[in-house]
């Protein structure tokens, strides 16, 4: 674990979120080491925040990935507003980092990748879940699951043997949250935590956000 934080340690601080989540992981002392908060704005401006599950960093292009329902309220939310924010907290560390970004949709051959990579019976409940549309009740909901069993020709019993690949739902796959400014916070004594502020400015360039500047560091105070 990590004592103090150095300000002229950091020259990347994407490093220290996949060094802070690998430990965390490979400790396998909580169930989603690798869960965030995400938070969009919706039109008329209020906030909405909710957990995902963070599927990769990358480190060089400092862009966090999660995978969701392309028709759900967040992604709305996202495409009428693509700045959003999140934050990591790993409690057991004294570990939280904060950031902000913009979100893009994964490429399409990425989220086909990733999709490949689930279970058949998380496959099946992706096709089987309007997400965040209502339902009558839980029945209602398992007689979407049967549907979308039977449109592909599986047997319940499959799903234990996992010996099916579905194809990718048009409507689920991926976001790239381009960061534009995260904030490493380490827990200390009597509350007087260290805050390490990183800023950069991004500029769209086709499917990607490009930094030429690098990125700015300051301390805050706790
Ligand atoms: C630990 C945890 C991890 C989750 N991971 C995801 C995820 O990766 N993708 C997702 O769409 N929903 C995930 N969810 C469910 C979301 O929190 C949320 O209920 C769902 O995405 C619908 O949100 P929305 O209606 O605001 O779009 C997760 C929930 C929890 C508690």
């Amino acid at each position: 674990m990590s004592m103090e934080l150095n300000q002229s340690d950091i020259l990347n601080p994407m490093e220290v979120l996949n060094d802070w989540m690998k430990e965390v992981s490979e400790a396998e002392k909580q169930p989603n080491p690798n869960c965030f908060s995400i938070a969009t704005t919706n039109q008329e401006g209020s906030s909405n925040v909710r957990m995902v599950l963070c599927r990769e960093i990358n480190i060089v292009d400092g862009y966090v990935v999660f995978y969701s329902n392309y028709n759900s309220t967040k992604a709305i939310e996202l495409a009428y507003q693509p700045k959003c924010s999140g934050v990591f907290h790993w409690d057991n560390y004294g570990y939280q980092i904060r950031i902000k970004g913009y979100a893009l949709k994964s490429p399409h051959d990425e989220s086909d990748d990733y999709f490949l990579s689930r279970s058949l019976g998380s496959q099946v409940a992706a096709w089987a879940s309007e997400q965040s549309n209502s339902i009558g009740s839980r029945k209602d909901l398992e007689s979407q699951f049967d549907k979308a069993l039977k449109k592909f020709n599986i047997e319940r019993k499959q799903l234990a043997i996992n010996d099916k690949k579905l194809p990718r739902p048009p409507f689920w796959g991926g976001y790239r949250i381009w960061i534009h400014q995260i904030e490493i916070w380490l827990n200390q004594n009597n509350r007087f935590h260290d805050r390490l502020l990183f800023q950069r400015d991004l500029s769209l360039k086709g499917n990607a956000y490009i930094s030429t500047q690098g990125w700015t560091k300051k301390r805050l105070q706790p």
